[in-house]
């Protein structure tokens, strides 16, 4: 054996270990597995032993009672089926009992992962994993553990028997299997890397469609069906031919099992006719024996495309382990307090987002006090985004100081720190549950309450028009709203959450004139008594503020009120003139 393959038997030795570490449980099922298994094993030379009797006495002696055949026969297969079934309910018990937890485990991960994992996986991957890879992963493994362990066992029985029953006849037999197996091995090897391009290719195949439905307006208005079509078909063809040439590959293994089979099947007739001159070998042994011989092949079969199948389940189930284990989590301090002052302060503060050649925060000091409003401007990519992600921790910090209520937000619970703020993003998220819990989201459930918020946020005439009110089923992120009652819902969110820190991100941009005098008129009530953060490109929100912040490239540029600012001219100015054109 060369020794990256020993490498490679060890390094699998190991994997396996690992992905066994999951699937210990439960005890009793392993127990019936093991006995049913072991018992099954056991069982298979019986029925060549049980025909050489039968035949022998049955068709030559007849001294065998008659009642004996079936009962034998039906015995026997009843025995050998229970055991197989026994080993399946079992197997599928461990399996189904610990994806189960796993499962749990990974969603669990998901949840309290720190950010970055969101920004190096997919969603459809992250998702695909959890849902599909784990399942498939874990019951292929155990199935082709299982059937490594019987069929050897199975196999070892069988040869035994026929060395017990004929010992030169075994001797064919010897020579014969082994270049069945080898020949086995080398197209399953074919087989199992046409079988990872397959995948490779399904993989691909789904992307397209799924793109193809996320934009399926954006296809449209640009006409670009001919270049998906083109997309979608070229992965198409290739996964036909792939499939294909598995298909070829795995069609030749039975015209060649048989060959062989029929090589060895010949000679051991023929030398069984000569012994039968010679010295005393019963038609019953004969039979016993090719019956057993050629129960040897189905297990050979097994074991000879087994380690691709073992192969291809340890790398899914470790996928889902890594999901499990290799995640970091999100790490917070101590501090807790259940409602803060809403005091905030940045010194300093820089942040540099991982493979981005410029800083996307550069040293930026600035103090919020208490029930304050301040309102970010700046041209888009200056930063205000990120500055206010730095509050609830959605990204670190690569140098300064951020504190809420006078403590670092590192050394602050992170549950605690974030339930100081209600937010009102870019990017409004929905989730596919009724009105009423999108509101609460997280919170106690109370009905009034948001009933009012609803009201403050202007939205509570069009909830009521809805087919089951507060009650209704919102669908895939709020799709039956528009942009602008997506964002009012957000809003009515943020209110009910009635943390002492708001932060709005652009919460108004989707909303018309009319609407958003509303809107602002509701959230001058919801900001009294908070400190609150507004990023906005128009003027009406941030007319009001007790400090406006003017960013430029990661820098604060200009601070002041409206009136201020607009004495002093420069960037503000700039803003203000771009903002009203
Ligand atoms: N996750 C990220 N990874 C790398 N770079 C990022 C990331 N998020 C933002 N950036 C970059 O950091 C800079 C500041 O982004 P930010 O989202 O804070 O801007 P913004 O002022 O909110 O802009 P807009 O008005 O368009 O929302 C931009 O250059 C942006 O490309
Ligand atoms: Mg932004």
């Amino acid at each position: 054996m060369p020794a990256t393959s020993i490498l490679d038997a060890m390094n699998t030795r190991q994997r396996l270990v690992r992905v066994a570490r999951y699937f210990t449980r439960p005890f009793y099922a392993w127990v019936t597995l093991t006995a049913s298994v072991l018992l099954g094993a056991a069982l298979e030379p019986a029925i060549p032993a049980m025909l050489k009797p039968l035949l022998d006495q049955g068709f030559n002696s007849n001294t065998l009672p008659l009642w004996m055949i079936p009962a034998a026969v039906i015995g026997l297969f009843m025995l050998r089926s229970s055991a197989s079934y026994l080993a399946d309910v079992a197997l599928a018990k461990i399996a189904q009992t610990n994806l189960e937890n796993l499962r749990s485990a990974m969603f669990h991960s998901i949840s309290l992962a720190d950010m970055r994992l969101f920004r190096d996986n997919a969603a459809t991957s992250l998702a695909n994993t959890v849902v599909y890879e784990a399942t498939n992963g874990a019951v292929l493994l155990l199935q082709s553990v299982t059937t490594v362990v019987k069929d050897s066992l199975t196999l070892v029985a069988l040869a035994g028997y026929l060395v017990y029953l004929n010992w030169q006849l075994s001797l064919i037999v010897m020579v014969v299997f082994p270049v069945v197996a080898v020949s086995m091995r080398s197209i399953s090897r074919r087989v199992y890397s046409l079988t990872k391009t397959q995948q490779r290719m399904v993989d691909e195949l789904a992307y397209t469609v799924e793109e193809s439905v996320l934009a399926h307006k954006e296809i449209r208005i640009q006409n670009a069906h001919e270049q998906q079509k083109k997309r979608f078909e070229g992965v198409n063809a290739s996964l036909r031919s792939v499939t294909m040439k598995a298909a070829i590959a795995g069609s030749a293994v039975a015209p060649i099992t048989n060959f062989f089979g029929s090589i060895a099947l010949s000679t051991v007739i023929t030398v069984a006719i000569v012994q039968s001159q010679t010295n005393h070998l019963s038609a019953g042994g004969f039979i016993g024996f090719v019956t057993a011989m050629l129960m040897m092949i189905a297990p050979i079969k097994h074991l000879s495309d087994v380690s691709s199948t073992i192969t291809r389940g340890i790398v899914a189930a470790e996928r889902a382990i890594d999901l499990v284990e290799n995640v970091d989590y999100e790490t917070g301090g101590e501090f807790t307090v259940p409602r803060a002052l809403g005091q905030i302060d940045f010194h300093e503060a820089s942040v540099h987002y991982p493979d981005a050649s410029e800083v996307a925060l550069d040293k930026v000091s600035l103090h919020v006090a208490p029930g304050q409003f301040i309102a970010l401007v700046g041209l888009s990519g200056s930063g205000k985004t990120t500055l206010a992600s730095l509050l609830p921790r959605f990204v670190e910090r690569s140098a300064g100081t951020i504190s809420v209520d006078g403590v670092d937000v590192t050394q602050w619970n992170l549950a605690a720190l974030r339930s100081q703020f209600a937010w009102v993003g870019q990017n409004v998220v929905m989730f596919n549950d009724t009105v009423l819990h999108n509101i609460t989201l997280g919170q106690a459930v109370d009905r009034d309450r948001a009933l009012a918020a609803l009201q403050a946020a202007n939205l509570a005439e069009r909830v009521q028009e809805l087919p089951q009110g507060l009650d209704t089923v919102l669908g895939h992120n709020a799709g039956m709203l528009s942009g602008g009652e997506r964002q009012r819902l957000a809003i009515a969110r943020a209110m009910y959450k009635n943390a002492p820190v708001l932060i709005l991100d652009e919460a108004t941009s989707a909303l018309d004139t009319d609407t958003d005098r509303l809107v602002q008129a509701s959230l001058r009530t919801a900001m009294r008594g908070r400190t609150t953060i507004a990023i906005a490109h128009r003027l009406s929100t941030i007319k009001d503020a007790d400090c406006i912040y003017v960013l430029g490239r990661g820098r604060i540029l200009q601070q002041g009120t409206h009136d201020q600012l607009m004495q002093k001219g420069g960037a503000y100015l700039e803003f203000i003139r771009l903002s009203q054109s």
